[in-house]
């Protein structure tokens, strides 16, 4: 049920490929693809070329594919949605103060066969959220302020995962909630406590040389939180 999302922002660009299949192998269960366009954000990474280069490498031994969670740190949004469907990405979301009509913008990227997911800032409200959520399949709370890896987790997200969290439950669908920036192995767990089920951590885990010791320390967090849950119901 928990979904551990590699951001490659923070692995080694000149060998993405290589790093793609060993975050994988490592036990990666999305790779989180960080687009920014230094207009929206202060940082110019990786574009749609580049997505396509590293698709055929999100894959498992076994060949089962990896999702392309795309993360668009870019205003306007549209144009750009559109080249990370066709270089394959499996889910792309965007921040509505990037879109001029983020209702349109939601049901554009489904229409392109992708999930359709929405990012708050740290000083973003969810209220939007309530007006959208049936073409959401996505919902992504900044605990950074976008634009960089490597900076500390804002601890007002956690009350942002919660609220988010009863949203989705209040619809009964499959809706992701996924936390992202400053995820760490020793905060992992009060991500997913306040009601993430899907967490991004770039130099958390590319920071480090295994991988998989970060990737099953998260995990094991994770489960311990599981176990407590139970306990006390
Ligand atoms: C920030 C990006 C994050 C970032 C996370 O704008 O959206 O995905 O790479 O990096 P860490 O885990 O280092 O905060
Ligand atoms: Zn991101």
């Amino acid at each position: 049920m928990f979904r551990i999302a590699p951001s490659i922002l923070s692995a080694d660009f000149a060998r993405l490929g290589e790093e793609v299949r060993k975050v994988i192998a490592a036990g990666a269960d999305w790779i989180h693809f960080d687009v920014m366009d230094n207009h929206y954000v202060p940082n110019l990474t990786i574009g749609p070329a580049v997505a396509q280069a590293i698709k055929p490498h999100c894959r498992r031994e076994d060949g089962a594919p990896v999702p392309l969670d795309v993360h668009l740190m870019v205003a306007p949004v549209d144009a750009l949605a559109q080249a990370f469907a066709e270089a394959g990405a499996d889910l792309i979301s965007f921040h509505p103060e990037a879109s001029a009509h983020v209702d349109r913008t939601l049901a554009l990227i489904r229409s392109l066969g992708c999930r359709a997911g929405l990012v708050f800032n740290p000083a973003t409200p969810l209220d939007l959220l309530e007006w959208v959520i049936d073409k959401v399949d996505l919902v992504l709370v900044m605990s950074v302020n976008p634009g960089f890896g490597g900076q500390a987790f804002i601890d007002a997200a956690l009350r942002k995962i919660e609220r988010a969290r009863r949203l989705i439950e209040a619809t009964g669908r499959d809706i992701r909630l996924e936390v992202d920036g400053g995820i760490k192995v020793d905060n992992i767990r009060r991500a997913a406590d306040a009601g993430a089920d899907t967490l991004v951590a770039g130099s958390a885990i590319f920071g480090k040389p295994d991988y998989r010791a970060v990737i099953d320390a998260m995990r094991r967090e994770l489960a311990a939180g599981m176990d407590d849950t139970r306990r006390a119901a």
